[in-house]
């Protein structure tokens, strides 16, 4: 049957690399995933007043969370975290209190930055944050990747120096996801 992965991109900027590697990574995986990137963007900013009235984007976004088998998170990397829009979406859709939406959703944590260090100091502090949300995330291959020209190709797809890596990657995420389906 199908695993459907829900895919949770930190960016919202219409060239975003983290949006063009969710694309491409999606490309990579196993025969029956399925993924879906989720909007964040249409979420109001967070407001614990709210709780008992979401607004129909915080609802949606529960529903896609709540129907994913898998997460599959892209953080760049803002000021050495995550950005606002994502720790935004990652409040919403874990509350009311006891109605998170992530608890269980096994994970994987990867990012893109033109940094050297490649969203590691994001992608650390992610991790943090899914911890306290109960969601268990892939902790090998780490994969701190650096925009540079050649990391995609013209049709989109991961370049060569990359590709063979983020396949192991996406290989181990899929068997993350399937263990934690068993
Ligand atoms: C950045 N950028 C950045 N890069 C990095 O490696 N470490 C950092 O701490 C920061 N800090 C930071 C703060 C803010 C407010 C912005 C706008 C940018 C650069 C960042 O890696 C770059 O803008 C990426 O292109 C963002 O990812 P997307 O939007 O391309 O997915």
């Amino acid at each position: 049957s199908n695993t459907h992965i829900a895919v949770i991109v930190g960016s919202l900027r219409k060239d975003s690399y983290n949006r063009k590697l969710a694309t491409a990574l999606a490309r990579l995986g196993p025969p029956g995933f399925t993924f879906q990137q989720v909007e964040i963007g249409d979420l109001p900013l967070y407001n614990q007043d709210d709780d008992a009235h979401q607004a129909a984007s915080v609802l949606r976004l529960k529903g896609e969370i709540a129907r994913a088998n898998g997460l599959l998170f892209l953080t760049p990397e803002y000021n050495r975290s995550i950005p606002g829009v994502l720790k935004n979406a990652l409040d919403h859709a874990s509350r009311p209190y006891g109605q998170s939406a992530w608890q269980g959703k096994p994970a994987g944590v990867i990012g893109v930055s033109v940094g050297a260090i490649g969203t590691a100091m994001a992608q650390q502090h992610l991790r943090n944050v899914l911890a306290y949300l109960d969601v268990p995330t892939l902790g090998q291959p780490e994969a701190f990747i650096q925009a540079k020209d050649g990391l995609f190709d013209a049709a989109g797809d991961i370049g060569p120096d990359s590709k063979k890596f983020l396949q192991t990657w996406m290989d181990q995420f899929a068997a993350w996801v399937i263990r934690h389906n068993a």
